[in-house]
């Protein structure tokens, strides 16, 4: 690769040269947040893909975000600018399993999670991020069995919280988060923190804190919510320190909009080795060479289409 002083400058030229745009997850690094047109959560990129005229998306995330971009933006070119950004999530589950599942449960209604691949989400009924799986498992009728996937640590949140028995939960985990056991949460309670608690659902620690809440063992509020549901909350909460449970990238964008407060990750090697794939030099790379392309074929496209669009609708 050419060696350049100022990525950001000459990013920042082939950005208007191309008509780009450079959409990117709460947990990139902070020099690629600080370039990015547009920084959120999985909800807020997808609405935010969909909602561009740029003829070029050069994704900053990992592959699954890119791939719903190119699926709900067919006529544009969606780049990322390393192939390789996986997620350990979506990796849990592939369509051979998810056919043998849905064999077993043939009425069940399936509601996958955005961290699935696009073969997954064609064979979903419906997609849902952190921010609305509550809701989305609310719009099923009560008596259609549900096959929630891939994520058990989601899954049983929502199950939780919209009181559902006939929910089936793939056990599907991913490794950053899952790393963030009750444990870490006694270790909170123990240090009698005044911080609120803000909890990504796919942590392995979510049952136990709103069990421990529930019994009043937490004596400051703790919420569960999506990355950007966090960030919104801690702008808007009147709470000046905050232990946060998700990968630690978040803590860029939280703390510039927020510089009088104190924001304390639980674990603070809590890093997603995809999401820190991203560079610089790999975004510069990325537009120049118009690599590399993220493409969905067309049978898989539509019917994955269909469940982000019923996702979208509610
Ligand atoms: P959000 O949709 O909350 O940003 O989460 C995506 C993700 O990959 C969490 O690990
Ligand atoms: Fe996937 Fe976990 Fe990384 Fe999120 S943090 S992208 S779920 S591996």
């Amino acid at each position: 690769m050419l060696e350049i002083e100022n990525y950001d400058v000459e990013i920042g030229q082939l950005k208007k040269e191309l008509n780009a745009v450079i959409l990117a997850h709460n947990y990139q690094n902070p020099e690629i947040q600080d370039i990015a047109d547009f920084v959120g959560d999985s909800l807020a990129l997808s609405r935010a893909a969909a909602g561009t005229d740029a003829d070029l998306i050069v994704f900053c995330g990992v592959h699954f975000m890119a791939e719903t971009a190119a699926i709900l933006c067919p006529e544009k070119t969606v780049l990322i600018p390393d192939p390789q950004a996986g997620c350990s999530l979506a990796s849990t589950i592939n369509p051979e399993e998810l056919i043998m599942w849905k064999s077993k449960h043939p009425e069940a209604v399936v509601i996958s999670y955005v961290n699935t691949s696009a073969e997954i989400k064609a064979l979903s009924d419906y997609c849902c991020t952190s921010s609305n799986a509550v809701e989305i498992t609310n719009s099923i009728p009560t008596d259609k069995e549900i096959l929630f996937l891939p994520d058990m640590f989601l899954g049983s949140y929502v199950a939780k919280q919209t009181s559902r028995k006939n929910m089936h939960i793939w056990p599907g985990e991913c490794h950053v988060h899952a790393g963030m056991t009750p444990h870490d949460i006694n270790r909170y309670l123990d240090a009698k923190s005044d911080a609120e608690l803000l909890i990504h659902p796919e942590c392995g620690c979510t049952t136990s804190t709103l069990y421990h809440y529930g019994e009043g063992d937490i004596n400051k509020s703790c919420h569960v919510l999506s990355t950007e549901g966090m960030i919104k909350y801690a702008s808007s909460s009147h709470s000046k320190k905050f232990i946060v449970a998700t990968e630690i990238g978040i803590l860029h964008r939280m703390k510039n909009q927020n510089p009088d407060k104190t924001f304390i990750p639980l674990k603070e090697d809590a890093i997603c080795k995809y999401m820190k794939m991203i560079t610089l030099e790999k975004v510069y790379h990325s537009l120049r060479k118009k690599v590399h392309v993220v493409s969905v074929p067309d049978r898989v496209r539509s019917k994955a289409r269909l469940a982000i669009e019923r996702m979208l609708a509610v």
